[in-house]
């Protein structure tokens, strides 16, 4: 019988602890799929005492993760603490250059490091995974890397963060306010104390430039993301968005266009419909659109210790079989630096919602606006009823008018210009609200 994989586990929180248990819940199982036996024989965290989901006791305890990764008695580090900064960053590259394989579940250091750490691990001849870093229990790195080796990708979009999908599910079925349910969200553990990284899109952003260079081999860089959270999401906005057949989420898309790779992440409308518009709650979701294949959507956890533990362990799995990929799926000196096109010149549908002034040629001055940009729209929707108009107004000379329009395919330029007229020409209230359509 072959020598066990032996594991050094730096981390032994939420993901860690849930690897422990889960590699111990399915021994038999792994031994028989791998044809060795996978086993934690050392464990490294901030504080010894505290209690943990397993027995702590049975694993030899090392107190420095980066001592963890040159054990000579261990073949492969998980590391789970977590970061971009040490020890998570030093701890990785140590066991990479005394020639361990590594698994991760840390974006945030793939998003900044991912490139340098792939050429590591390359040099040295062992494997960096990274299963677990998206859409947690969601296959999506192996999908992307490997199962799809033969295909064209032209665009990748999904849900990548839970606590930004609860937070639009709540909102949709219970017409709650944002802060409503991100409170909720808070109380129920989905969301962080501080929950700015979530909410403002930087956890989709990092997890975006991960999957966009998978598909575009190109290098990972979360600087080419453009970023918009979900905050400015009212209850008004998903209220029109059902009435027009769509649902919102913050979706995180990477597409190819003739000028570059676009990366973005915003609150975005998608057909009721479609696949992505039917993951509620904390699950994630990711769609794949390649050349000649009809898109390939898989939904799943995208968080919590087992599901995540579960991706690890089956980057473990390759490791004990001995089976080595290059981490982003091509040698990581053939990434190419990302040719990053503008967001100015996105094109695609929008909708828009006015507060607009009760007074005669204000329609006619937004519908100018409008063409002047040859801006044309699929509907309009004006509100006159009472319920629909806000406190907002409350005290103003004229009433205010709820408006919503939905344009057909246009450039962000033109979206931009267009409001920016409106507003200097005095017919609206306040910033018009501007959610980008999504193909879908
Ligand atoms: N939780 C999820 O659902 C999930 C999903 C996908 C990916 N991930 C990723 O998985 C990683 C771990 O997440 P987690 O939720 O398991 O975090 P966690 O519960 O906070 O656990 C972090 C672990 O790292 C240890 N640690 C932190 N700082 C350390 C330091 N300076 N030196 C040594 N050990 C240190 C902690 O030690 P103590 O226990 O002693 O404090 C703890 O055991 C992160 O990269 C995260 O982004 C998590």
């Amino acid at each position: 019988m072959a020598q066990p994989l032996k594991v050094g586990l730096a981390g032994v929180g939420t993901v860690g602890s849930a690897v422990v248990q889960l590699l111990e819940r399915g021994r038999d199982k792994l031994m028989a799929r791998c044809g060795r036996g996978i086993e934690v024989v050392a464990i490294s965290a901030r504080s010894r005492s505290k209690k943990r989901g397993f027995d702590a006791g049975k694993f030899r305890w090392v107190a420095d993760p980066v001592s963890l990764a040159r054990d000579p008695a261990i073949d492969v580090m998980v590391e789970v603490i977590g970061g971009a900064a040490d020890p998570a960053k030093l701890a990785v590259e140590t066991a990479l250059a005394a020639g361990k394989s590594v698994v991760t579940a840390n974006k945030a250091l793939l998003a900044a490091h991912g490139q340098r750490l792939a050429a590591l691990a390359e040099r040295h001849a062992v494997a960096l995974n990274f299963e677990a870093s998206v859409a947690g229990g969601i296959p999506i790195i192996k999908t992307l890397r490997e199962g799809l080796n033969g295909a064209t990708f032209t665009r990748i979009y999904g849900i990548l963060n839970g606590t930004c999908n609860y937070i639009l599910t709540r909102m949709e079925q219970e017409r709650l306010s944002f802060a409503d349910c991100l409170k909720e969200a808070q109380q129920l553990g989905y969301a962080e104390a501080d929950p700015s990284f979530d909410i403002e899109g930087h956890d989709t952003a990092q997890k975006l430039a991960i999957l966009a260079s998978l598909a575009f081999g190109t290098k990972i860089d979360p600087r080419a993301v453009y970023s918009e959270g979900i905050a400015s999401i009212a209850p008004a906005d998903l209220n029109a968005a059902a009435e027009l057949g769509y649902r919102v989420k913050l979706l995180g898309v990477a597409v190819k266009t003739p000028e570059g790779i676009e990366q973005r992440v915003h609150p975005t409308m998608v057909p009721k419909d479609s696949a992505i518009a039917q993951v509620m709650g904390v699950t994630n979701a990711v769609t794949i659109d390649a050349d000649g294949i009809a898109p390939i959507t898989l939904v799943g956890p995208g968080a919590g210790g087992e599901a995540t533990a579960s991706a690890i362990i089956a980057d473990l799995a390759d490791v004990a079989r001995g089976v080595r990929t290059p981490p982003f799926g091509r040698p990581a000196a053939r990434m190419t630096a990302v040719r990053k096109a503008p967001m100015q010149h996105h094109e695609g549908g929008y909708y828009i919602r006015l507060l607009a002034r009760d007074r005669p040629g204000t329609a006619a001055t937004i519908a100018r606006r409008l063409a002047q940009q040859k801006i044309s729209l699929e509907s309009i929707v004006q509100r006159h009823d009472a319920g629909s108009r806000g406190p907002a107004q409350r005290g103003r000379s004229e009433q205010a008018v709820p408006v919503i329009l939905i344009t057909y395919a246009t450039s962000e330029d033109a979206v931009h210009k267009a409001l920016a007229a409106v507003r200097r020409d005095r017919v609206v209230y306040g910033r018009p609200q501007v959610i980008r359509i999504e193909r879908a």
